[in-house]
């Protein structure tokens, strides 16, 4: 299937209501929205000239100047279903109604953009009729209070599986995306609050009191993203762990070797703005204490992230923010003060 379409919107007949698009959700947020699917439908009535459908095919434009439709799938008398992305089902039925719908889950940011359904069809007279209709898929930044949902729901259900540490990983990992505009005011509002806290802490190994802090060794299998470990810290009252000094360095690693089960932990420090400078994640300042583990720090400007690895003795590596796949050899550290 030729999949490159051009055309000037201007040319397509005027909508009738014989075609229906609709869009659910119009607004995709990333992570949290589970399913975004399109569906076009076709029902013939009296006020359209189209006495024959042939094809209901849907189209995407990511430009909004100039709308360049491309190819996504489509229905046809002849070929059937086809399409490119998706997972598409529909049908022609030129007495009933007629209808192609595209679905994907946990839609990304890549799927924002205008949509076109076209039915082509033909007139009376055997000529050529189109119709169609367009209709946007925008994409919204998650609220402190659809965070909190996902949070809520994840603790709620927590207590209710055994398998918490699974579930917690299906939910969490979802949030694959930058929470950037969140994270500092993540405190603001908070329904269940407590309940949540405490739930959420529940699932962390919690060291001693050490100069003023505690550190909090999550569950494994959680994280995909190190924004949702930021995130989950912060919401403790803390941050990921920031290595202040050799001493601190050593509590931490003899905390570690005490709670073993993980071969990566990670701490706060990026060097993503300027490579080889390793700033801690929530305090925004130099990392003081690293101590690099053998061939440290490597992968370059796609390593940002500051780990511990247990078969360097909880030394230093430097990781990928992100990871594709969960795991249940790895965790992140977390550092709550004390008053
Ligand atoms: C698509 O829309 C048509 C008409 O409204 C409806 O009959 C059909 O069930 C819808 N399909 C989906 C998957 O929503
Ligand atoms: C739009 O999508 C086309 C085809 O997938 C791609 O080649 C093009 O780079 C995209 N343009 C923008 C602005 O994302
Ligand atoms: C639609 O496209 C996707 C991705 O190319 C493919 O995996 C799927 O099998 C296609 N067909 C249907 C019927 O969804
Ligand atoms: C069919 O479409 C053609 C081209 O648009 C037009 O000239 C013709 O009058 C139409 N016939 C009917 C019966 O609507
Ligand atoms: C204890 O914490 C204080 C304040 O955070 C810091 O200035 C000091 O260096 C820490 N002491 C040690 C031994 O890490
Ligand atoms: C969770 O509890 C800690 C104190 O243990 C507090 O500092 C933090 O603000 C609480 N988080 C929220 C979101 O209320
Ligand atoms: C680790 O275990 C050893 C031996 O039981 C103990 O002395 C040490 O304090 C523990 N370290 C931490 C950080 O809890």
């Amino acid at each position: 299937m030729n999949c490159f379409l051009i055309l000037s919107m201007a040319v397509i007949a005027s909508l009738k209501a014989d075609l229906l698009m609709e869009i659910k959700p119009p607004d995709i947020i990333i992570g949290l929205t589970r399913q975004l699917s399109i569906n076009c439908s076709f029902i013939r009535t009296d006020i359209t000239n189209m006495v024959k459908l042939i094809s209901l095919v849907v189209m995407r434009s990511n430009e909004t100047d100039t709308l360049n439709f491309y190819y996504q799938a489509s229905v046809d008398v002849f070929d059937g279903l086809n399409n490119v992305t998706g997972v598409v089902s529909g049908l022609i039925d030129n007495r009933h109604e007629s209808y192609i719908t595209l679905t994907w889950s946990n839609p990304r940011s890549t799927l924002t953009g205008w949509y076109s359904c076209q039915a082509n069809g033909e007139n009376l007279s055997g000529q050529v009729v189109t119709l169609s209709k367009t209709a946007k898929v925008k994409i919204t930044n998650p609220t402190i209070e659809d965070l909190l949902d996902v949070l809520e729901r994840q603790s709620f259900a927590l207590e209710l599986q055994s398998s918490k540490f699974e579930l917690q990983a299906s939910q969490l990992s979802k949030l694959q995306y930058d929470f950037e505009h969140m994270g500092s005011s993540v405190h603001e509002k908070c329904v269940c609050c407590d309940t949540l806290n405490s739930s959420l802490k529940s699932l962390y190994h919690i060291s001693a009191l050490h100069n003023g802090s505690r550190y909090y060794l999550s569950p494994a299998s959680t994280i995909l993203l190190m924004k949702e470990a930021e995130i989950q810290c912060e919401f403790m009252g803390g941050y990921l762990t920031e290595m202040d000094s050799e001493e601190e360095y050593l509590f931490v690693k003899s905390f570690l070797k005490n709670n073993t089960g993980y071969i990566t932990v990670y701490t706060g420090g990026n060097d993503g703005a300027f490579e080889n400078n390793w700033v801690n994640t929530y305090s925004k300042t130099p990392v003081k204490y690293i101590k690099w583990g053998q061939g440290q720090p490597s992968g370059g400007t796609a390593n940002n992230c500051l780990a511990l690895w247990r078969d360097y003795d909880w030394t230093a590596v430097s990781l990928k923010c992100y990871q594709g796949v969960v795991s249940d050899s790895r965790g992140y550290l977390c550092e709550v003060p004390e008053p």
